[in-house]
């Protein structure tokens, strides 16, 4: 199959290469001139674990090409549509721009018989508008949600848990086109089907709300875990032990239940935002309500780690060196969208604190948004005579710090664990004041 696949970001750039390594031809589309250069050589614009490898691999069958032109996606049947839908400034609703301008330069290219295949996360109604401007061009339009985390992208991209197919419908049925564009995604993903991995296939309004709701749901709980995090810090119970307790119920699970400084990135904020956003234009905002509350129970985390930075340093930060560990928005990853540990870095450093931050991944990116903050290769560098030491994202040579190493290098042996991931009796016996989110 000859596929075309518009937006090379964190999905478009996996998908296109994953697309290829299943044995179709496929030509990535970005605007971003630095980005199809890096990609043209095999190299990963941003990190990802596995993606190298699985473009290194791609990249050699021949299959696999890369543009600025979109007169290059002519020739594919398949076009999926991956750029990015960001929270709109100073609103909550989804920006479409990318979309928009995707969509407009690629219409003009577009055959009778090819298939517009929707992945990017937009508000419940758009993919019923881009159909009906696909009117009179013989293409079709289908809803592909992409669910993939990041960390784990090329795993989720070419063995996801599920694919939905959000198809053109009549009274409840495929249209022909409907049921031609289900023909098509079926080839495209034919290996992974065969594998059986479950295939839900329903309309467009579905299939797009589908997406949303699932991001709603991990936000929420993640939210639920951080609220009895709240109740634990006024009762002196444990959230983590609690978590465990409760996630031995199956319907419940353990799974997005770790307490901590909460959920950031460039989806599940954005998201659950303009899914208020778009209920609101529907008119039915209080079905949404609780994720108002989501929303605040996640920001409250990271004003709590900043007080609790303060109340250790003996009720002020002014002056005080805070080395924080970690600066993406979770661990395997160098997206610093949204990232709590930056936010909580920032905010203490606006408070009048000295802050060091370190990352694996994501120093670079953090750079460029935050220049005022200072940088270090290593925990152990940037821990050097802090007051303070908070560990924000958890990647695992954070959880794996040796306390008496970090104990030589700080001026004062106070820890926060700010994702729950320390022992604290090993801390606390190596002579650490520790303090985490919900734990006493
Ligand atoms: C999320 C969804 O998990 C994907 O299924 C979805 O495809 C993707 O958004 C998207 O819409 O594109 P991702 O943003 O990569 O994926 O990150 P997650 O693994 O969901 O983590 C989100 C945030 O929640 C991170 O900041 C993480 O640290 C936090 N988190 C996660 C917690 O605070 N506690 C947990 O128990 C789990």
């Amino acid at each position: 199959m000859r596929i075309s696949v518009i937006g090379c970001g964190y999905l478009g750039a996996v998908h296109a290469a994953a697309m290829a390594s299943l044995g179709h031809e496929v030509v990535g589309i970005d605007v971003d001139e630095a980005k199809v250069e890096a990609l043209r050589s095999a190299k990963a614009p941003f990190f990802e674990p596995g993606l190298p490898e699985l473009l290194s691999s791609a990249s050699a069958t021949g299959r696999l090409s890369f543009s600025t032109d979109m007169a290059d996606a002519a020739g594919a049947t398949v076009h999926f549509l991956c750029v990015g839908t960001p929270q709109k400034r100073g609103e909550f609703r989804a920006d479409l721009a990318y979309v928009e301008a995707a969509f407009t330069a690629l219409l003009p290219h577009l055959r009778p018989g090819d298939v517009v295949a929707g992945k990017s996360t937009v508000p419940v109604g758009t993919a019923e508008d881009l159909a009906e401007r696909l009117a009179g061009t013989g293409a079709s339009l289908v809803w592909n949600p992409e669910f993939l985390r990041e960390g784990f992208a090329v795993q989720d991209t070419l063995h996801p848990d599920r694919l939905v197919y959000g198809l053109e419908s009549a009274d409840g049925e495929p249209t022909v086109d409907g049921a031609r564009a289900r023909a098509l995604l079926d080839e495209v993903y034919a290996e992974p089907l065969s594998e059986g991995i479950p295939l839900v296939v329903t309309d467009y309004a579905t299939a797009q709300l589908v997406k949303v709701a699932a991001n709603s749901f991990l936000a929420t709980k993640i939210s639920f875990i951080n609220a009895m995090a709240e109740l634990c810090e006024a009762t002196g119970a444990d959230v983590t032990r609690l978590a465990d307790a409760i996630g031995y119920d199956a319907r419940i699970g353990r799974r997005f239940l770790n307490a901590g400084l909460g959920f950031g990135g460039g989806c599940l904020p954005k998201d659950i935002r303009a899914f208020m956003a778009r209920a609101g234009e529907l008119g039915v905002s209080d079905a949404l309500g609780f994720l108002k509350e989501v929303d605040s129970v996640n920001m409250r985390r990271r004003v709590r780690v900043v007080d609790l930075a303060r109340e250790v340093c003996d009720g002020s930060i002014v002056g005080r060196r805070v080395a924080v560990l970690g600066a993406a928005f979770k661990p395997n990853s160098d997206d610093v969208r949204d990232s709590p540990a930056l936010s909580v870095a920032a905010q203490m450093q606006l408070q009048g604190a000295h802050v060091t931050v370190t990352d694996p991944e994501a120093v670079a990116n953090a750079a460029a948004k935050w220049p005022d903050l200072r940088f270090a290769a290593s925990p152990l560098e940037a821990a050097r005579d802090a007051d303070v030491v908070l560990l924000a994202t958890e990647w695992d040579e954070y959880r794996a710090l040796d306390p008496d190493a970090l104990a030589g290098v700080v001026a004062h042996k106070r820890i926060l664990d700010g994702r729950n991931v320390l022992d604290p009796v090993r801390w606390r016996a190596a002579g650490w004041t520790y303090r985490a989110l919900g734990r006493p």
